[in-house]
């Protein structure tokens, strides 16, 4: 299959990219390789999906529509993976304008341009914070949504861009409410690679309200094949699934494990940023029955994963 990837660069684009290459799918990445996090990690992950034949990378700016036109003039494909934006939640703060240009603007111009073009699936990221700070849990897709900060609010409104653009074009869209994704070649602004970064650094860690919080931590291998059933299902309308493992884990309880096994303690207690949520849940039953999926990979299992992978490889990048 052809299949289109934005925000190739990034964790969960660079690591579908792979798998779909190994795969021998045909994969059109782009990225404007953003600054956000380590450059330097960015292009290693470039580096490893230029090796394959099937890959076919251009540097490509979303915000920019001529640009984007230009690259995809001529391009149709069967799949698009649109992952591409401005993440974090924090650092909404402090630069806001990144948001709206790369997440509402450039998700804008995104799905007009293919507007006119024909594609099987178009499946875009959206998040777990899209519900805010509600106290029902497990979170279900059918719920109401509070966006409490910028971020949540750009992906709110993508996913009610994505609906009236399914309804009018009459094609299918379908947004997943990512939940905490980690693991090997993960971000390097997340708890668990930030935490290791930081004892390589020898640098104090700031944790937010003591650790006090609860995060649905779901495994890169697991959301990726999640993303490889997805392509060879049938949808026949607009819809939003949850992409999570259902497991809630105490954040004082995970940075406790990671600092035993990584012997750190230059650990920060800081007061509780009001643009956290206290807790991310999702419910998964919708995905799980869709895709016949059967367990998600438990968090010690995930964890060590990354850890090793820290040890063997991150540390050159961050
Ligand atoms: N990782 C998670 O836990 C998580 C959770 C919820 C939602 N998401 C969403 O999933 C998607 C992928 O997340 P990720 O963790 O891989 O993030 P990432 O930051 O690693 O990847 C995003 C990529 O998009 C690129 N990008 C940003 N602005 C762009 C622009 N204007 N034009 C072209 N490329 C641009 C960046 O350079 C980056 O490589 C994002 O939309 C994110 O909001 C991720």
């Amino acid at each position: 299959m052809k299949i289109f990837i934005t925000g190739a660069a990034g964790f969960i684009g660079f690591s579908l990219s792979l798998d779909l290459l190994k795969k021998k799918h045909i994969v059109y990445g782009i990225d404007n390789l953003d600054n956000y996090y380590s450059l330097k990690l960015k292009k290693e992950r470039l580096r490893i999906l230029k090796k394959y034949k099937n890959f076919n990378f251009k540097k490509v700016d979303i915000s920019k529509i001529k640009q984007l036109n230009n690259y995809l003039k001529n391009k149709n494909f069967d799949i698009i993976f649109h992952f591409a934006a401005q993440a974090g939640v924090r650092y909404s703060i402090i630069a806001p304008k990144k948001y709206i240009k790369s997440n509402i603007k450039g998700f804008k111009n995104i799905i007009s341009s293919f507007g006119k073009k024909k594609f099987k699936f178009f499946f875009y990221a959206s998040s777990s914070s899209v519900y805010g700070d509600i106290k029902k849990f497990p979170l279900k897709e059918n719920f109401r949504l509070f966006p409490n900060n910028l971020y949540a609010k750009t992906k709110v409104k993508n996913e009610s861009d994505a609906r009236m653009f399914s309804h009018v074009h009459k094609k299918k869209l379908i947004g997943l409410r990512f939940f905490t994704v980690y693991g090997e070649w993960g971000r390097p602004d997340m708890l668990i690679l930030k935490l290791l970064s930081h004892n390589k650094k020898n640098l104090f860690f700031k944790l937010n309200n003591d650790g006090n919080h609860y995060r649905d931590f779901t495994y890169i291998n697991d959301v990726i094949k999640i993303l490889n059933k997805l392509i060879h299902k049938k949808f026949f309308k607009y819809d939003v699934y949850n992409i999570c493992s259902s497991r809630p884990i105490f954040i004082k309880q995970a940075v406790n494990k990671i600092i035993k096994i990584i012997k750190y303690k230059k650990i920060k207690k800081i007061k509780k940023n009001k643009l956290e949520v206290f807790k991310t849940y999702g419910d998964n039953t919708r995905i799980k029955k869709l895709l016949s999926l059967d367990n998600f990979t438990n968090f010690n299992t995930g964890l060590m994963r990354t850890i090793n992978w820290y040890k063997k490889k991150g540390h050159k990048f961050f």
